[in-house]
């Protein structure tokens, strides 16, 4: 590196973070950065591709969407394989997590009618990563189901898990000669809410019924892939699988007994719901949820739960389906006990019983609870080693949305704390993660909100048709971290 460039690096981290010391980063932690499909491909109904519940929802509900923007265009990354790599490659990522689109693969969802450009558009991409020296990792399903299924009820309906093993025996066919990292599910939570709010898609509000039929769902239909591919592909493609869930950590906002019971009620409605019946001895959904559901669906006046049960053999089937912890850790909240909201509107976010707040002074983005608190990262890496059989933990994804668009230095100070705090958490605390991932390779349709948050290492000018990339200042930061492979403290 040119000498005026390094002394240029040392003074922006100087400067804005206060670094001067320094630490190697761990021989075995691979670094990635991350997208999904329906984020940035664009190219919603092109080449044969089926509509997806995110196209459905942009088109028919643009009211819910910030600015009113969709997913059609996005970062139009379906014509810009090369582009992209190279984004990859110049900053020394070793690996790119990305998913593909279901309907881009199977138009219809569940008939074998492949869609071959959509094969050879991953095909391309794939191959483009591998040449370049970058490992792919692929996410079986990140929000995006086809909405042909999501007519017959998607992830409420029990068959989803024959129609997800369907998809993913056809992804493995496909792709599975030279993808070996697979993730099945993105955010669980995240997804099952699209059932029981109208604020992600499909947007089926549902009385608290639908999240949770969705949750039984999603953990079945999970399992059934991991066990396919352990049974029927493992020997051959010699890869490995799981799934990745959001934990933002919840600490008690008082020590009192009843803040402390509440932020742990809300930690297992967040992140023990779905992490439980996989990677714990006993499996099944989290006792806690299992009696506040009832407690609730009882005053509520339902005849039973609205959290359906597994059978023995079910609890057995999902125990132990996945050879590692994706995990996506973004912020932390306080959490305090509350008085039972008004029965009405019921939610897994109403079953929890608590109020979540944050320190208005944590250093803050464009959205504004997704505040930095690296210590809380130390706390979920922690709290995974010791209830969850201490597995090794990939970080799927962590990021921040910065509001300097271009010189994203909070960004920079984001990924610099959470690194060391990883690393202490690695270090001092012995948790086994031997992956990070940057959220987001790039700017691009955040959901909700839009073109307006903006979690890229690469801008994205949207404003322009040619949908420019330019390195943000989080782009040269892990591109001297990747050749230096030292942090500053
Ligand atoms: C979670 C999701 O996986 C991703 O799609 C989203 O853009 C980021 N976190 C930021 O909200």
């Amino acid at each position: 590196m040119r000498t005026s460039r390094k002394i240029l690096i040392l003074l922006l981290l100087h400067f804005t973070l206060g670094k001067e010391e320094s630490r190697q980063l761990p021989k075995n932690l691979a670094f990635a950065t991350a997208t999904s499909s329906y984020q940035i491909e664009g190219a919603w109904n092109e080449d044969g591709k089926g509509e997806s519940i995110w196209d459905d929802y942009v088109h028919n509900h643009s009211d819910k969407i910030i600015d009113g923007s969709t997913g059609d265009i996005a970062c139009d990354s379906y014509h810009k394989t090369e582009v992209d790599v190279d984004l990859i490659k110049n900053i020394g990522f070793q690996r790119y997590r990305f998913s593909i689109s279901w309907s881009r693969i199977l138009p219809g969802g569940f008939s074998n009618a492949i869609n071959e450009e959509g094969v050879k558009y991953y095909n391309g991409l794939i191959d483009k990563l591998i040449a370049n020296g970058i490992t792919p990792i692929v996410t079986l399903y990140h929000w995006d189901l086809p909405q042909t299924l999501q007519k017959l009820g998607g992830w409420t309906n029990s068959l989803i898990a024959d129609w997800f093993e369907n998809y993913a025996r056809v992804v493995f066919d496909h792709f599975g000669d030279r993808v070996k990292l697979w993730i099945t599910l993105n955010q669980p939570r995240q997804i099952c809410f699209g059932y029981s709010s109208k604020y992600l898609a499909p947007g089926v509000e549902s009385s608290g019924l639908g999240e949770y039929m969705c949750a039984r769902n999603v953990l079945l239909a999970h399992a059934r892939v991991f066990h396919l591919y352990k049974n029927s592909y493992q020997s051959t493609q010699g890869g490995r699988i799981g799934i990745t869930i959001k934990y933002p950590w919840k600490e008690p906002a008082t020590s009192s007994v009843t803040d402390v019971e509440a932020s742990e009620r809300d930690r297992q409605f967040e992140f023990g719901i779905y992490a439980h019946p996989i990677y714990t001895k006993g499996g099944d959904f989290p006792h806690v949820v299992k009696e506040s559901v009832a407690a609730r669906s009882k005053a509520e006046g339902f005849h039973k739960s609205r959290l359906p049960s597994f059978s023995d053999d079910e609890i057995k089937y999902i125990r132990g389906s996945a050879d590692f912890l994706g995990l996506n850790y973004y912020t932390t909240f306080y959490t305090k006990d509350r008085i039972p909201s008004p029965i009405g509107e019921p939610s897994s976010e109403k079953d929890t019983n608590v109020v979540n707040h944050q320190d208005p002074n944590w250093p803050t983005g464009s959205l504004h609870d997704f505040k930095s608190v690296p210590w809380g990262f130390r706390k979920v890496l922690n709290y995974v080693k010791k209830n969850y059989g201490d597995p090794e933990v990939l970080i799927t994804e962590n990021g921040f949305p910065d509001v300097e668009e271009i010189n994203d230095v909070g960004s920079v100070s984001y990924y610099n704390d959470h690194l060391n705090t990883l690393l202490d958490a690695i270090e001092v605390d012995g948790v086994n993660v031997t992956m990070y991932t940057t959220w987001s390779l790039m700017d691009n349709f955040e959901w909700t909100a839009g073109y307006t948050a903006r979690f890229g290492l690469h801008h994205v000018d949207f404003e322009n048709p040619d949908l420019k990339r330019t390195p943000k200042a989080s782009a040269r930061y892990f591109k001297e971290l990747m050749k230096t492979k030292t942090l500053w403290k």
